[in-house]
């Protein structure tokens, strides 16, 4: 489907306040402990690279793959692992970090994945939380914003594999591109 990013939902200044609160909260939260993030990737590239200079604490950064979505805008309910992680988290304080909750089926899924392998403590930070939208109930530890139903590109969120490089969050209109 065609379509651009449109409107300004977010801008950058505001993106970077939120995500230093954020690294504050975990720095805080996870006193005298060395958390592994856990970035779920592609979305949340952008979020977890700027989160992670955010925590002064000793962290470490992984990634893993998901996809819920084929190439447009409504989730197919489908969630596969594509990707998974390169170390283990047994007896580890794992946050994930994701980009978008919107029917929360992929973090519900990506839970129950990582609590099988046994982590000391599992948690979730979601930069955008589409609270409208959820059909599955998901205990979310650290949100940026709450936005209203739209779909949104920017700062690692992706129409068909486009617009992640945006600096801000962007609405996406729908239609032909002039
Ligand atoms: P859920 O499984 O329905 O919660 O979908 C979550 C996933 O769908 C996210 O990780 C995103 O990859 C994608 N997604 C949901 N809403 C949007 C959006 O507005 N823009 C871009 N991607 C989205
Ligand atoms: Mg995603």
């Amino acid at each position: 489907m065609e379509g651009r990013p449109g409107r300004i939902l977010i801008s950058h200044d505001e993106i970077t306040a939120r995500v230093t609160e954020l690294g504050e909260a975990i720095r805080h939260d996870y006193a005298g402990r060395a958390p592994v993030l856990v970035g779920v990737l592609k979305g949340a590239v952008i979020f977890a690279a700027d989160l992670i200079r955010t925590i002064r604490l000793p962290v470490s950064l992984d990634f893993m793959s998901v996809s819920s979505y084929g190439s447009g805008t409504r989730s197919s309910g489908v969630v596969r692992l594509s990707a998974d992680l390169s170390t283990s988290i047994e007896g580890r304080d794992v946050i994930i970090v994701e980009d978008i909750i919107d029917t929360g089926r992929t973090i519900s899924y990506l839970r129950r994945n990582l609590a099988t392998r046994h982590p000391r403590s599992l948690a979730l930070c979601v930069l955008l939380d589409k609270v409208a939208r959820r059909e599955v109930d998901v205990a979310v530890d650290y949100i940026g914003f709450v936005i209203p139903d739209e779909f949104v590109v920017g700062y690692g969120l992706d129409h068909d594999g486009l617009h992640r490089n945006l600096r801000h969050i962007a609405v996406f209109e729908h239609g032909r591109a002039p």
